[in-house]
């Protein structure tokens, strides 16, 4: 079973890449919601997604393609396709541009370090924004420290681990299993799940905590306070590679104060956190109708909670 059964792509804002990796005049070739693209940056510094395929003899655009002003230029004979609009701009050769000669344009969001594609099954229009963080770019807070992992897993799967306290204790080996409450808001968008958990730390052991927002499947913050003047804080984005595979990004801070002696050994703690679960993910299939017990309750919400997220043949 190729995509052990997973449902489809839930609807949502996605990151595609980081800022810094993409320069003006950068052509890059990705992949994402089992689909071809390509991801360049234009001369006014604005990032475009592009479908990959040129509907001219379809070369792959980002195979040779290079950018020209707003539009990336085919390899194979010249044609240009604006980033904004997906048109097809210019045929060197030619007056006349036929009518179909376009690509799917993606809707583009840069910021928290992150490039972001609006995703829909139906092809709607974005209905919401990608929050503005100003912790990742303020002075009181580290420089943002980023890390990335693709897991062999549904994105849904990897995003329920969240609201799974039970697995704290046998995975991650908590010696208790955390105590969480979570609540919606925006419409019955975005979640908020809040836990509690005795830590030890260097500075000593604090009742820390945890405080995740969720915007959609994929996009959260994880906030963490306890200890006194100091603040913890992740910005992370999953996006689908195939039903099979996911990529998580992740953008972490800590206040200045904390980074040489908190910070540093949250971020490493957090990352290892990950790769307890690998060995479940890559191994796991998707239950669609799972058998639950009396105390699943937060896993019942979790999967009334992402039905929104899906255009509904996809589930
Ligand atoms: S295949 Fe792209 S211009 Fe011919
Ligand atoms: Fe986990």
């Amino acid at each position: 079973m190729s995509d052990r059964g997973a449902p489809g792509f839930p609807n949502g804002w996605y990151a595609v890449g980081w800022s810094k990796d993409l320069g003006v005049g950068d052509v890059r070739r990705i992949r994402y919601f089992d689909n071809e693209m390509v991801l360049f940056r234009g001369r006014s510094g604005e990032a475009h997604v592009l479908d990959a395929y040129c509907p001219h003899l379809g070369a792959h655009l980002a195979e040779g393609g290079r950018v020209q002003g707003e539009s990336v230029r085919c390899p194979f004979h010249g044609w240009e396709f604006d980033g904004a609009s997906g048109e097809c701009s210019k045929i060197p050769y030619c007056a006349r541009i036929p009518t179909r000669a376009r690509v799917r344009a993606w809707d583009v969001c840069e910021r928290n370090h992150m490039i972001f594609v609006w995703h829909h099954a139906e092809g709607k229009p974005p209905g919401w924004d990608v929050p503005q963080i100003p912790y990742l770019d303020d002075p009181a807070w580290s420089p943002v420290r980023l890390w990335e992992a693709e897991v062999p897993v549904h994105i849904q799967d990897m995003a329920e681990n969240n609201l799974d306290p039970v697995h704290f204790e046998y995975v991650h080996k908590m010696t208790a299993t955390p105590d969480t409450e979570i609540s919606l808001e925006e419409d019955g968008r975005v979640m908020h799940a809040v836990s509690y958990s005795t830590q030890e730390t260097p500075l000593g052991a604090f009742d820390m905590q945890l405080v995740r927002k969720t915007w959609c499947i994929g996009l959260a913050s994880v906030e963490s306070s306890g200890i006194p003047g100091v603040g913890l804080y992740m910005f992370t984005s999953t996006t689908p590679i195939d039903r099979d595979h996911t990529i998580s990004r992740w953008a972490l801070t800590a206040t200045n104060n904390a980074v040489d002696v908190a910070g540093e050994e949250w971020m490493a703690n957090i990352t290892k956190g990950l790769s307890d679960d690998y060995q479940i993910w890559t191994n796991k299939i998707h239950r669609a109708d799972p058998v639950l017990c009396e105390a699943d309750t937060l896993l019942v919400e979790f999967r009334r909670w992402v039905k929104q997220f899906y255009s509904s043949e996809q589930t």
